[in-house]
């Protein structure tokens, strides 16, 4: 295993393992990506080996401009091209009908498939070095933390990729939006982009349910997005228990000193976008200080503060 920083020669490379049927990962603005060919389902079928990701859970497809959507999507909806001309290159997933090119590994066997641009520039270079649509997701271990930097990538999946391609931290840390665009339009997985700002462009939106299993979106897992260390959301005022090594996750910088063992704060300032930036930091770093338990401060459920709330009820439910 390598982590190259991306440099266009160590785009290059990477590019040529994907064209090489192998698995890559790279930055987005999101979380770190596993790529591989999309139109390779033997490669495809590496990620998953990788991640020991079950079969039903399919990837998200990346491309590196609106015109190669159209190798993916059989059709694209007057709605789905207001929101690909205002969110794209950015942190919205559509999913939309599939082309019968796509292979079923991909979509899990589902006929349609999910898409995005992303605006990280290694990623669109990545993409275009390679000349074909990348599938990825995030670039961990099933139903573990997602990475936000390479050395996540490299702690996490070690041997089991060949190349991690190293952009620095992810300016946005946590994933993609997900949208099932239709009538009504449903969003399958909170994200990085918000709620609000979706709906101002298309009107409202349905909120799709979490399920307890075979979830349209596996993100939709209640248990989906774990640290191994359990973790309660707490209620205010808590009692922290004596004689147990606890970790501390604020959203804020506390009003007065907590007597627990690691403290990681989210935003100093309590400001959201932030905070979305740090959780999965933060998560990493409270689960890696061998605590006895976390307990993680609520967050205000407004723009990124769902996808948050999100991240910390899946976590919690383990
Ligand atoms: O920000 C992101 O979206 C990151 C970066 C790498 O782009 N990717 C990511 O991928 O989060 P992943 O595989 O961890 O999450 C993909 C989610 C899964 O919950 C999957 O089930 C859902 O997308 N998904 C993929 N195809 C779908 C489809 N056809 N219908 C419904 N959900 C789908
Ligand atoms: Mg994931």
């Amino acid at each position: 295993m390598k982590v190259l920083k991306a440099t266009p020669a160590n785009i290059r490379d990477g590019a040529q393992a994907i064209r090489a049927g192998d698995i890559v990962a790279f930055p987005t603005e999101t979380v770190y990506g596993l790529g591989a060919d999309v139109f390779n389902p033997v490669a495809c079928a590496k990620i998953f080996e990788a991640k020991q990701r079950p079969q039903f859970d399919p990837l998200i497809v990346h491309v590196e401009s609106p015109k190669q959507a159209e190798l993916l999507f059989s059709t694209i909806s007057p709605q789905a091209k207001i929101l690909i001309d205002k969110f794209w290159p950015g942190p919205l997933t559509l999913v939309l009908p599939k082309r019968p090119e796509v292979p079923p590994i991909v979509t899990a066997g589902l006929d349609t498939v999910a898409v995005r641009m992303s605006s990280h520039p290694v990623a669109i270079a990545l993409i275009k070095a390679a000349g074909t649509p990348i599938a990825a997701p995030s670039a961990n271990p099933f139903g573990y933390l997602s990475p936000t930097t390479a050395e996540h990538v490299r702690d996490q999946l070690g041997d089991r990729v060949s190349i991690i391609l190293d952009g620095g931290p992810c300016q946005i840390g946590v994933e993609s939006t997900i949208l099932r665009v239709g009538d009504p339009p449903v969003l399958l997985r909170p994200g990085g982009l918000p709620l609000e700002e979706i709906e101002r462009e298309i009107g409202k939106v349905t909120i799709g349910n979490p399920v307890a299993s075979a979830p349209e979106a596996p993100g939709q897992l209640k248990s989906h997005y774990s640290p191994r260390t359990p973790l309660t959301i707490i209620t205010d005022p808590v009692q922290l228990p004596l004689g147990k090594k606890i970790g501390y996750l604020s959203f804020k910088k506390p009003a007065h000193e907590l007597t627990v063992n690691k403290l990681e704060v989210l935003s100093a300032t309590g400001d959201l976008r932030e905070a979305a930036a740090n959780l999965f930091t933060c998560l990493h770093r409270l689960d890696d200080a061998g605590m006895d338990i976390i307990f993680a401060e609520p967050v205000p459920e407004e723009g990124l503060g769902r996808a948050i709330m999100n991240r910390l009820q899946k976590a919690a439910s383990r």
